[in-house]
């Protein structure tokens, strides 16, 4: 670079290039710049020695602070239990049915079941608890085992037709069809009358003699269904398996014995008793004490001998 040379006009030097008669000036960084530049070198360099910083082959450099970003998350999981501490151990006290009567406990208990049923349920009964062909929808006042709190937190609690829970709710539906109790021609007008109840079919004597003699110790004269085996309302609108006539066939001749898993090994009573709460106030919730003293005229109906396995929610601690 032999032609630098100091330009007059600015008395800046020049970077020695010259093209046509046009020169570069070699105008200095201003010493603002340099410095903030300097200081993020030097603070990039601290950084580097407090906290992990350079990938190695096995794992990074650790830094001398010990820092951790899952140690991080850690601590703020620890101080967010802190936090919720005495609202679980307040809920552990209170006995579900009295939840009611403590607003705020009751709000804190259906938040917390909101985020474990995102976690536990969803998969079976739909982000919106609206249910799937055979996994109820929750939402609604159609209850197979019950809808008091007491009640949603035993279904919860001991899980429904569950291997090896001994409180668990059991009934079987007789497999009509597959254990050849009935013949197709039976199936066709037992079928008929459950659809008459809603009025998709016409009822014929045979079919009647059928159901009082075979389904309505479990469903009911009428069809209104009885909790206490599970036995889903077969005069509403609302249904488990399907109401067309392939269907209610189908499941007269195949029962499905839906399977839901208990969660007392899985979930603590407290996440359990949330739960319960959540469900309760998704909309279809019952009144404890209402519901006992139904429940209690329920049980004039005798089940079918041998038929059914278990001995409902009322026997059950
Ligand atoms: C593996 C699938 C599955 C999962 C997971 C599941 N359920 Fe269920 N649940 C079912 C089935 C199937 C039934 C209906 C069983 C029957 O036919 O009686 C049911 C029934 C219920 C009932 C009874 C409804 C009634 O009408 O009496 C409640 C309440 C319930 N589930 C709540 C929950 C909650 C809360 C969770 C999460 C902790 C959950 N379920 C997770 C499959 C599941
Ligand atoms: C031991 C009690 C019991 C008896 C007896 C019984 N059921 Fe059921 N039924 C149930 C239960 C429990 C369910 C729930 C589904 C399941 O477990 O498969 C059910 C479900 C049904 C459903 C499906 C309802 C829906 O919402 O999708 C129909 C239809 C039905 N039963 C018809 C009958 C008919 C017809 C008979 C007589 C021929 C009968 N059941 C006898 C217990 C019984």
């Amino acid at each position: 670079m032999a032609n630098k040379r100091i330009d007059e006009a600015t008395g800046t030097e020049t970077v020695g290039h010259e093209w046509d008669g046009i020169e570069e000036l070699d105008t200095p960084m201003p010493r603002w710049w340099l410095w903030t530049l300097y200081a993020t070198m030097v603070w990039a360099l601290i950084y580097a020695i407090l906290y992990p910083a350079w990938p190695l082959i096995e794992k990074g450099t650790e830094g001398v602070l010990g820092w951790t970003s899952r140690g991080e998350l850690a601590r703020d999981m620890a101080a967010e239990g802190e936090l919720k501490a005495p609202i679980l151990a307040a809920l552990a006290q209170v006995p579900i049915e009295r939840l009611p009567e403590d607003s705020e406990s009751m709000r804190a208990a259906i938040a917390g079941g909101r985020a474990a049923f995102k976690v536990n349920c969803v998969q079976c009964h739909g982000d919106g608890a609206a249910g799937f062909k055979g996994y109820p929808n929750l939402n609604d006042d159609d209850w197979l085992w019950g809808g008091d709190l007491k009640a949603i937190e035993q279904t919860l609690t001991h899980g429904i037709r569950q291997p090896g829970d001994d409180a668990t709710h059991t009934s079987l539906m007789p497999a009509f069809g597959r254990d050849g109790i009935f013949t197709p021609q039976q199936i066709d007008q037992v079928a008929g009358h459950v659809l008459s109840f809603t009025g998709k079919a016409r009822s014929t004597a045979e079919g009647a003699q059928l159901y009082a003699d075979n389904c309505a110790a479990c469903h009911g004269n009428a069809g209104e269904g009885n909790r206490l085996f599970g036995a889903p309302n077969l005069a509403d609108a609302i249904w488990l398996y399907g109401g067309s006539r392939a269907e209610v066939e189908h499941q007269i001749s195949h029962p499905r014995h839906g399977v839901m898993p208990s969660w007392q090994g899985r979930l603590d009573p407290v996440t359990i008793k949330m739960l319960a709460a959540y469900v309760h106030s998704l909309g279809g919730g019952e009144d404890f004490v209402q519901n006992a003293a139904a429940q209690a005229s329920a049980q004039g109906a005798a089940p079918v001998a041998g038929q059914v396995q278990g001995e409902g929610p009322d026997a059950q601690p």
